[in-house]
């Protein structure tokens, strides 16, 4: 029989009730359901609506539940429709009318509420732990490298001169803006919706801070019909999420490349690559392009999530049974991208030599020779032509910047000196660059330094 059986004189359709049913999936809050349960219990008794021998008994009870599910003894039913009831029926079969007490001034609309945020709030905290180990080995990674010159890029054509470690650190601002994201998202998931009841509240003397402190909540919902019909922090971090998954399918799309022969920077370690069943001499990039694949998981889950709320007169509609699959799936793909990415991250192999050589080709110091003409007083658009005069000179010639001799610097402006040949330089092209932000080992070394501060 159904707990809300009450009103009705035949059975759902059983098809129906697989349909309507969310036990598969919002079993995994089982946790959180009877902590809240629990809290609630007590808080009753502490206003006298339940006796305090009931509340121990329900909560021993509850107790008891927890520890058969941790142990695998418990079949959930399906005709019991998702995990709240579910709970309240074991509890009911074990402890008899007491364990009917325990729903007083409570909905499943407040309830599933207080699960998913409670639920979530712990999942935020784990993935802001796994991008700290991500970070911190990102810093580790680029801490070796900062004299490792590689070419920066724009439109992927090489650009400027920069270093390895200074293009690691341009992730770990990434993800430390991830982390930023996860905290404020967290606060405003931080909000206990107990007492907000079906939609307007309850007339029983609820004592919410007291629940809101038991359960580790800051604050409480200060409008029932928002309460039990928000579902903003849940797309919050799925937005946040899917800001997350698309700096790494950016970071995983340069692995890609930089693994490849046309690049030849980097090698993965084989732990985390895989062959082709064909073609012998094959070692593909499949985590990256897995984590680059599953990106678009989570902006589906988004997406979808967006969508199934748009259209929801208030208060709580059936629709938003749908949350759940999108957030869990949303959390699951996240944490396992997070730690397979850092574990690729730290087993790469750096080929330092073939990144300097890159660097060393396409005229990347040409910013700097233009610079040098500025220095001795040429206007910079004027300084901008001559060296593109030069680099097509050079084109023309097979030479690169370096190998030009002074008198044929002093064909395309006589002020040219000897001193060209240090500014051009291309670890010097790096080492100058240092004011706040560049590229220059010092400078990289401060940022290393003060991202480690922010980690703490
Ligand atoms: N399983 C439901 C959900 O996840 C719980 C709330 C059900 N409320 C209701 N009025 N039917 O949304």
């Amino acid at each position: 029989m159904k707990l809300w059986s009450g009103r009705f004189e035949k059975d759902t359709d059983e098809l129906f009730d697989d349909f309507h049913s969310s036990i598969s999936f919002d079993k995994r809050l089982y946790k959180y359901d009877i902590y809240g349960s629990i809290a609630h219990a007590k808080m009753l008794a502490k206003r006298g609506i339940i006796s305090e021998n009931e509340a121990n008994q329900i909560s021993k009870a509850l107790k008891s539940i927890l520890d058969d599910i941790e142990k695998g003894r418990i079949e959930f039913d399906v005709a019991a429709e998702d995990i709240h009831m579910n709970i309240e029926k074991l509890l009911i079969e074990r402890i008899g009318d007491t364990g009917k007490k325990l729903h007083t001034a409570r909905s499943r609309n407040d309830q599933v509420a207080l699960d998913v945020r409670m639920f979530l709030k712990d999942e935020i905290k784990e993935i802001q732990k796994a991008l700290k180990k991500l970070i911190t080995t990102l810093l580790n990674t680029a801490e070796k490298h900062l004299n490792t010159i590689m070419p920066g890029y724009t439109h992927l054509q090489r650009a400027q001169p920069i270093t390895f470690a200074h293009h690691l650190m341009a992730y770990v601002h990434m993800f430390l803006r991830d982390i930023d994201r996860l905290s404020d998202c967290y606060k405003r998931t931080d909000v206990m919706p107990l007492g907000s009841g079906a939609l307007a509240a309850t007339t029983f003397d609820l004592d919410r801070e007291f629940v809101a402190k038991e359960l580790g909540f800051s604050k409480v919902s200060e409008n029932s019909m928002d309460a039990v019909s928000d579902r903003d922090f849940v797309i919050e971090f799925c937005a946040t999420s899917s800001i997350l998954m698309m700096h790494l399918s950016r970071f995983c799309e340069e692995i890609i490349l930089w693994s490849s022969l046309e690049f030849d920077f980097i090698e993965l370690d084989d732990a985390y690559s895989t062959g082709s069943s064909i073609m012998p001499q094959k070692k593909n990039p499949d985590a990256a392009e897995l984590i680059r694949g599953k990106t678009g998981r989570v902006y589906g889950n988004l997406i979808a999530l967006l969508t199934m709320m748009k259209g929801l007169a208030l208060a709580y509609n059936k629709d938003m049974q749908e949350d759940k699959e999108a957030l869990f799936d949303t959390i699951d793909t996240v944490k396992k991208c997070v730690v397979i990415f850092e574990k690729m991250i730290a087993t790469i192999n750096v080929k330092e030599g073939n990144m300097l050589k890159a660097a060393q080709k396409g005229f990347t110091n040409a910013t700097e020779l233009a610079d040098y003409l500025v220095r001795k007083g040429v206007p910079f658009r004027q300084a901008h032509e001559i060296t593109g005069n030069i680099v097509k000179y050079c084109i023309e010639h097979n030479k690169t910047l370096e190998e030009l001799t002074l008198d044929e610097y002093k064909e395309f402006y006589k002020g040219i000196e000897n001193d060209i040949y240090s500014a051009i330089d291309i670890a010097n092209c790096v080492a100058k660059r240092r004011i706040t932000g560049g590229p220059a080992p010092s400078e990289v070394k401060r940022a290393i330094n003060s991202a480690r501060e922010r980690l703490k």
